[in-house]
């Protein structure tokens, strides 16, 4: 078992990474709690034992349950069954669970604590650590929510063989993005390592900027195109496979702005293609519409913001030139699908 610590001044915790590491829950909850409201959904199937009096809550399966309703059921749910401030709340899952039931959590009573037990390799690498919580609008993803730290997190690598291919490689898409955030070559690491070293790099970044100041914005490295490919909808690409094109994409885009050699563009293409991922757009997407919804991403603060790679590591610039853009859209796009 590896353990890191998030060293927040006012809210520190640790994560625990390593098989069968879900069998800690009992001795990582906060001292004094009585009662324990574990949240999961039905398709996770996997129990956890709090040590002491818990009830479980399923939400509904699948990114549509990440709403306003699915938190106002569970806190009515959590009352009825009496739930207090010195209880604490227990997320079984991925990022859809740990995103709704943190968020419960932190407007319950004001707040009650939360420790996540992570299900699926990208919530053990992202979504679980770091505090962010929240739910998706009918207008967009992730417009509600709350900075809610949890208390512990259980990172059960031993789960990650049951999980679907798909959803596996989701997360192998997030893995990708953590060896330029100072992560090297993760890929010579067991895999217990591996996730170890992407939590400690982000638990670093978040230590130093908890509420997205600056520099934890870098954790969106990828994303940004990501986000337009998703909006743009009905590709079948999961996030993981969306951001390893984003990836390629920043790196084309840095290249082209001059802050990085064509040797870490080819590096940027090796580390996706070895985690098996793709690196080009899906057919028929536009440039224009991909840049008009680039521009709409919530991380754009002053026109056209990217996170980029270059001579000081990972860093958002902003007011990258449209001519840029467009040729390092084409540059990821496949043959045949060039403009
Ligand atoms: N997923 C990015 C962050 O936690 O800041």
């Amino acid at each position: 078992m590896i353990t890191i610590p998030v060293a927040l001044s006012d809210n520190p915790y640790d994560v625990l990474v390593g098989n069968g590491v879900r069998h800690e829950l009992a001795r990582v909850i906060p001292a004094g709690v009585k009662r324990v409201a574990v949240v999961t959904q039905a398709g996770i199937g996997i129990s956890v034992d709090p040590g002491r009096e818990h009830r479980v809550f399923e939400m509904p399966d699948g990114e549509t349950a990440k709403t306003m309703s699915t938190v106002e059921s569970l806190c009515s749910e959590f009352s009825r069954w009496g739930l207090t401030r010195s209880d604490c709340v227990v997320a079984v899952g991925g990022g859809i669970v740990t995103d709704t039931a943190g968020f419960a959590a932190a407007v319950y009573h004001r707040g009650i604590p939360v420790v996540h037990v992570s299900t699926t390799l990208l919530g053990q690498i992202d979504a679980a650590i770091g505090g962010k919580t929240g739910v998706n609008l009918p207008e967009g993803k992730n417009l509600v929510g709350a900075f809610w730290q949890p208390a512990a997190v259980l990172c059960d690598t031993g789960l990650l063989s049951t999980l679907p291919p798909r959803e596996y490689r989701s997360g192998l898409g997030e893995l990708a993005k953590y060896h330029f955030l100072g992560g090297g070559d993760l890929d010579a690491l067991p895999l217990d390592e591996r996730v170890a070293a992407c939590v400690a790099i982000k638990a670093e970044v978040v230590v130093d900027d908890e509420r997205e100041g600056g520099r934890r914005a870098t954790l969106n490295y990828g994303h940004t195109l990501a986000h337009a490919i998703e909006i743009a909808g009905d590709h079948d690409l999961r996030h993981g496979e969306a951001v390893a094109v984003g990836l390629i994409f920043a790196a084309e885009l840095a290249y082209r702005l001059g802050r990085i050699s064509e040797a870490r563009v080819a590096e940027h293409r090796r580390v996706v293609a070895a985690y098996d991922l793709p690196s080009t757009l899906p057919l028929g997407l536009r440039s224009d519409e991909l840049i008009a919804l680039m521009g709409r991403d919530k991380k754009a603060l002053d026109g056209l913001t990217f996170v980029l790679d270059g001579p000081e590591g990972v860093e958002s610039i902003t007011g990258v030139p449209l001519e840029h853009i467009e040729a390092a859209i084409d540059a990821i796009r496949s043959e045949g699908d060039r403009s």
